[in-house]
């Protein structure tokens, strides 16, 4: 089933992790798509490639506004990009080992929806409080001032 992007539940209020949360809600619908056209097993592939680089380019960015915002779900937010982590570098390794039947592509999938749309509904959007609390922290170059 296609993830809808939500911005009433959705949007952090950071618009650079917003527009990757999008371009990944985007990547992910068409695979769904690519599944229901019966192109399971070669969109998996192609997909899986892209999460997994996909995930470290966004978890990047989106762990050091944590930071600048001192948003405090930071550590519970590191620890659940690691579990997605191991999602997909076990997912790659099955599927480029054993290739993967269709009722496992189907659960790879929800595997990925699940975690996707809990992930962002309730960690990532904890960064809303935060942005309306805090100016990023940048180094004082005054200190004592
Ligand atoms: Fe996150």
């Amino acid at each position: 089933m296609k993830i809808e992007w939500d911005p009433d539940k959705m949007a952090t209020g950071v618009p650079d992790v917003d527009h990757q949360h999008q371009e990944w809600i985007q990547r992910y619908n068409e695979f769904d798509e690519a599944l229901s056209a019966g192109h399971g097993l070669e969109a998996i592939r192609s997909t899986l490639d892209f999460f997994a680089n996909y995930a470290e380019t966004h978890f990047a960015l989106e762990e050091a506004r944590m930071a600048e915002y001192n948003c405090p779900a930071a550590a519970a937010n590191r620890a659940d990009h690691q579990k997605m982590r191991i999602i997909l570098s076990g997912l790659r390794n099955y599927v480029a080992k054993r290739g993967a039947s269709l009722i496992e592509v189907e659960g790879l999938r929800q595997k990925m929806s699940d975690w996707l749309i809990n992930h962002i509904l309730t960690i990532d959007i904890k960064l809303r409080d935060c942005v309306g609390k805090e100016t990023p922290s940048k180094p004082n170059l005054y200190p004592g001032r």
